[in-house]
């Protein structure tokens, strides 16, 4: 930052408002695993307090990293999929329609050195209603041409 600070020509102090203000700059080395738990209003209401219990109870604390390396902890702003509270960024995957115990299958997957399935955590296609689609529904099995409903 100091370096930073210098080479644009600005107090240091500026550049570390910058790096403080955005999450995706560390203060710090992170762990193996960068857990970064969504705890924005629509995560919070679909249980993103569950997701920070299992990961508590893995040991792992928030602003930490645990002891062994693998895991740093830290509460994001909005991840930009709402639509699949709650979720978790963990380095460069999300995991989504997460529960407690499914985001602790995926941190034990990850301490085995497992890759878990990022994406949803339940059966649904990206964000796709639960039930399957609601809307173009004539799309769904073979490519359908709306145009003549349009005019
Ligand atoms: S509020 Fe969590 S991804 Fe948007």
């Amino acid at each position: 930052m100091e370096y930073v600070a210098k080479y644009l020509d600005m107090p240091y102090i500026r550049a570390l408002e910058v790096s403080t203000f955005y999450t995706m700059f560390n203060q710090a080395p992170v762990g193996r695993y960068h857990v970064q738990v969504c705890g924005t209003t629509p995560c919070m209401l679909r249980g993103s307090e569950d997701l920070f219990d299992a990961c508590y109870a893995k040991g792992l604390k928030k602003g930490g990293t645990s002891p062994d390396g693998l895991f740093t902890l830290a509460e994001v702003e909005c991840l930009g999929a709402c639509a699949n509270a709650p979720m978790v960024q963990i380095n460069d995957d999300n995991y989504e329609d997460l529960t407690s115990e499914t985001m602790t299958s995926v941190l034990e997957a990850l301490q085995r050195g497992q890759t878990p399935k990022p994406g949803p955590q339940i059966e649904r296609q990206t964000s796709a209603p639960e039930s399957g689609p609601t809307t173009l529904v004539e799309m769904v099995s073979e490519n359908y041409d709306y145009r003549e409903q349009w005019k």
